[in-house]
């Protein structure tokens, strides 16, 4: 059979047996390597989506990939009623990394996150605190799916036919200090946030405004909780984009590019509420799960290996130079981002669907963020002339994209 007639029957039958919450290109995708992948009719495209900033590493790097295959045939699963090796070397890798004091691993970003909010309320509860249940959050965040990282998301279309969230969540405008200082109580449990509000378009914290928050949780007992979902793991060249404003938070989520396109998601804490969730309080059956975290561990030699962070500042300056000489075009209002997380936000009447197929059928692969903004966020081993051919692609686009 040919292969675009076996593509074409694959997909009919997506269509047949799959939901329909997601709505993919018109291609099914086979292989990949390195930062570009095929699809089952022999096309090849370059990937500046990077799996929505989860391939850290790129696709099928061959030291990742053997160690996942090596993992498997040792020890897969054991439950987290026995230790296993990985998890034990994994959780001191992100303790000695992120200078903060303990780990519970999850299997995704939203599960990180429900892990946190469920600590800020368990710790607050036990210092006999109980009214202190709430939590203040950003609009425009994104934080996942799951009914309490969904209460917490800033964006109401997320919310449409989901009601009732969880009670006790009080949204304010991001970057604004006064209006997170009036919504801060004696009954606030937490704040949390992203460093770079990612999927809401690319909007990066100002560091006067991290360190605000900082201050005021220092000042109000409520704990920082920093969603670092997509922007940790180097993607903004720093380890934790929280870096960047020299902040320490009192715990952060970790996911996306953990394990390099493995599920694994991580709860990172520092050493005062360290011990706040006691035996029996949260638990996860896959979580620290021996393979995920092999992979974790792969990922993490990789970076030092291959210097990922570091080149990821570098190559994020350069494609940060690279979006911002796109507001030469009218179609594009503003470049932003931090190094490997960024994007560009098109004009009103561009029609930024319209623009990704363009895209797409010139052989690139990006994303959307914030319903608007043209997001690219390749994977952290991208060289600069990867970068160059895809942006020239976008930039060709650009310069006459199709309208609304
Ligand atoms: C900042 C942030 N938090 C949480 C999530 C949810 O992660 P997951 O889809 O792994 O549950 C995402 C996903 O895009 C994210 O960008």
């Amino acid at each position: 059979m040919a292969d675009s007639q076996r593509e074409q029957e694959l997909l009919e039958t997506a269509k047949e047996v799959q939901l329909g919450n997601y709505r993919p290109a018109p291609f099914v995708l086979t292989r990949g390597q390195g930062c570009r992948v095929e699809d089952v009719a022999g096309r090849s495209y370059l990937d500046l989506s990077g799996g929505i900033a989860v391939l850290s590493v790129g696709h099928a790097h061959p030291r990742l990939t053997q160690a996942i295959a090596d993992q498997a045939a040792r020890l897969m699963h054991v439950s987290n009623l026995f230790y296993n090796d990985r998890a034990i070397e994994l959780a001191h890798e992100l303790v000695q990394r992120t200078s903060l004091g303990k780990v519970f691993f999850a299997n995704s970003g939203t599960e990180a996150n429900e892990a946190m909010i469920k600590l800020a309320r368990r710790v607050h509860h036990d210092r006999g605190d109980t009214e202190r249940t709430e939590l203040v959050a950003t609009l425009g965040s994104f934080h996942g799916r799951t009914m309490g990282a969904l209460s917490v998301t800033g964006q109401k279309k997320y919310h449409v036919g989901m009601n009732p969230l969880i009670p006790g969540v009080h949204h304010v405008p991001y970057n604004d200090l006064d209006a997170l200082r009036s919504a801060v109580s004696d009954r606030t449990a937490a704040v949390i946030l992203e460093p770079v509000q990612a999927e809401g378009g690319i909007i990066v914290g100002e560091t006067a405004y991290m360190q605000g928050v900082r201050k005021l949780c220092d000042e109000t007992g409520a704990l920082m909780l920093l969603d670092e979902v997509q922007t940790g793991y180097g993607r903004t060249g720093r380890f934790l984009a929280a870096e960047w404003s020299d902040v320490v938070p009192d715990a952060c989520s970790l996911a996306k590019g953990i394990a390099g396109g493995f599920p694994l998601g991580a709860m990172v804490v520092s050493d005062s509420f360290a011990n706040g969730l006691p035996p029996g309080s949260h638990a996860s059956t896959f979580g620290g799960n021996a393979l995920a975290c092999a992979a974790g561990l792969a990922v993490l030699q990789i970076f030092d290996d291959e210097h990922l962070i570091q080149r990821a500042s570098e190559t994020g300056a350069h494609l940060g130079r690279r979006l911002e000489q796109l507001t030469d075009c009218e179609s594009v209002v503003e470049a932003r981002g931090l190094g490997l997380l960024r994007g560009v936000a098109m004009a009103p009447d561009v029609d930024p669907i319209g623009v990704l197929a363009a895209v797409r059928e010139r052989g690139v692969l990006a994303t959307l963020a914030g319903g608007t903004v043209l997001r690219v966020v390749p994977p952290l081993i991208a060289t600069t002339s990867e970068i160059d051919e895809g942006i020239d692609v976008v930039q060709a686009v650009l310069k006459n994209p199709p309208r609304k």
